[in-house]
């Protein structure tokens, strides 16, 4: 049997870090540190206050956030448990797997999120509903 994905699989992944006093750099290379091979990246910027974003759950698509600039909360829900991320320096990542459900909000003004994905988009990836997503997650679809 498949184990389905928990919030337990969620984590943080601290990125290397070169301080300098001409500026901190950081990177990250695909299944060194992301571990995924990426296929897509995408930016999400200039959120007006109070709004949230990504209210849906991947099928297949594993997900790699970092806050670039800024801060904002990552709420990451199995189903039956719920964590929150606070996202706020740029030199570390969350990592959220295919199969769970979660939820960008709290967004400082000028905060830049980053996040690489392992599959193209495709929207027959996404859950968009959360009752249809709790009843997947119950007949193990998910
Ligand atoms: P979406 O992931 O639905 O954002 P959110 O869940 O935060 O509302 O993305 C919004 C739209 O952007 C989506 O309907 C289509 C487009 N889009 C792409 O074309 N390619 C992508 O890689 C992403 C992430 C979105």
């Amino acid at each position: 049997m498949i184990r389905m994905t928990t919030i337990e699989d969620v984590r943080i992944i601290e990125l290397p870090k070169y301080a300098d006093p001409r500026g901190n750099l950081s990177f990250a290379e695909q299944l060194k540190h992301i571990p995924f091979e990426i296929k897509r990246t995408y930016w999400i910027y200039d959120v007006p206050g109070g709004e949230n974003r990504g209210g849906h759950a991947f099928l297949r698509n594993d997900e790699f956030i970092i806050a670039l600039s800024g801060a904002f909360d990552v709420t990451v829900d199995d189903g039956i448990h719920k964590k929150i991320f606070s996202l706020n320096r740029s030199y570390y990542g969350l990592f959220v797997p295919a199969g769970l459900w979660r939820e960008m909000d709290n967004f400082s003004t000028n905060s830049l999120a980053l996040e690489f994905g392992s599959i193209h988009y495709d929207e027959n990836d996404y859950v968009r509903d959360y009752s249809e997503y709790q009843k997947m997650k119950q007949d193990g679809t998910i």
